[in-house]
């Protein structure tokens, strides 16, 4: 089995670990930069992994966007969450001859010989959002701060919790519990999850050992708690199920650690249909998030899902390419972490952006005043 966790080194990179893997073959036909040429002459290959989930259409609209703005050629395709039509965009990309890819992968370690051979052809590798592992050709990786999501996942559940106060500090007139809680992670094969996951379990960790915090159903393991490709689906079954053999003798359940939005919302479904809530004032458990979807931040807003953590995708996109661009005119796009993402083979030298904690006290301030969403659309809960 691969080991797609992250590990945190202690030393700093190398210098060696900054320089690009592919340097650029510029024979024409051939893909990869060619540092004279305008951005008119050159193609760059974008693949995504989805639309069903609202971040990753925003994601790619925005990279599109501000790449065309800049008079480059776009070739950008979303692949349903199916590898094999990921690898097959992919090729079919390098076969093009694009001048970069940029690559939001499904399975991060599925996509070595595409890597491979991109790199024999000269075409430099941006991973996006998502680490691309167990493979030494990936240039550079732009994404979020993502053991501080995790972090900030699990202050937010203890603060709905009463654990924490406002300034996130142990509460003075915290529950003793035990209180109880569930806890649900993203997709094995995305090592984003395994960073989320940590991030939460490291900061939940003092409240579960001493016993302030208990999981009935005893289901503490990333593997127990994963949900495969992040669907909604398969996380409102897993809770019905919990919610079926733990917590059918009229237990209390008091909180969930939800790591993305559409998961969040299969698993209200799930709460509210067993006859949970409606709203956390009417009893439904404290549900986290992530993405800060639309439809959330409207549940948010009326007081059900209680909190997401904001990413900005339009700064994402910008920082993908102003990496791009970097890595095109054949020079090293600056990264702000050099030792976290280590891949396997290697540490990618990375970007990260920071994250926000969206509750319903500042909902309005960090979604709405910003200009991220009108207030129609929260009244609609969609775009
Ligand atoms: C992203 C999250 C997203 C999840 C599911 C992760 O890799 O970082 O923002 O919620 O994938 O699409």
């Amino acid at each position: 089995m691969h080991n797609r966790r992250i590990f945190m080194l202690g030393a700093t990179a190398t210098a060696a670990a900054l320089g690009l893997a592919a340097c650029g073959g510029e024979g024409a036909g051939s893909g990869g930069p060619d540092t004279d040429a305008e951005p008119s002459e050159q193609t760059l290959g974008v693949a995504m992994p989805t639309e069903t989930y609202e971040r990753w259409v925003a994601d790619g609209n925005n990279i599109k966007e501000g790449l065309e703005e800049k008079g480059f050629t776009v070739d950008m395709q979303y692949a349903q969450d199916d590898i094999p039509t990921q690898q097959q965009q992919i090729d079919q990309m390098i076969n093009s001859g694009v001048s970069a890819l940029l690559i939001a992968s499904i399975d991060g370690a599925s996509l070595s010989s595409q890597l491979d051979a991109a790199a024999a052809a000269g075409i430099p590798v941006i991973a996006y959002d998502r680490l691309l592992t167990d493979n030494e050709n990936v240039d550079f990786y732009v994404t979020f701060d993502n053991y501080k999501v995790g972090v900030n996942q699990a202050n937010a559940l203890m603060y709905g919790l009463g654990l924490l106060d406002q300034e996130f500090e142990p509460a003075s007139d915290a529950p003793e519990g035990p209180l109880n809680v569930e806890l649900f992670a993203g997709s094995l094969d995305d090592n984003n999850a395994h960073l989320f996951w940590e991030g939460a379990i490291d900061t939940l960790q003092p409240y579960l050992d001493d016993g302030t915090l208990v999981v009935p159903s005893g289901q503490m393991d990333i593997e127990q708690a994963a949900t495969q490709r992040w669907e909604q689906e398969t996380a409102q079954k897993r809770m019905e199920n919990l919610l079926t053999t733990h917590y059918n003798g009229g237990e209390e359940l008091s909180g969930v650690l939800a790591p993305a939005d559409p998961l969040s919302r299969g698993i209200i479904n799930a709460l509210q249909n067993s006859g949970r809530g409606p709203t956390i004032e009417d009893g439904l458990p404290i549900v986290t998030g992530q993405d800060a979807e639309i439809a959330s931040i409207t549940l948010i807003a009326d007081g059900v899902q209680h909190s997401t953590i904001f990413k900005d995708t339009r700064d994402l996109a910008d920082q993908a390419i102003l990496a791009a661009e970097s890595i095109l005119k054949g020079e090293d796009p600056e990264a702000n972490d050099t030792e976290t993402y280590e891949n396997g083979v290697k540490v990618v030298p990375a970007y990260l952006l920071e994250v926000q904690m969206v509750l319903q006290e500042n909902y309005e301030e960090i979604m709405v005043d910003s200009g991220y969403y009108t207030p129609e659309q929260v009244e609609a809960g969609k775009l």
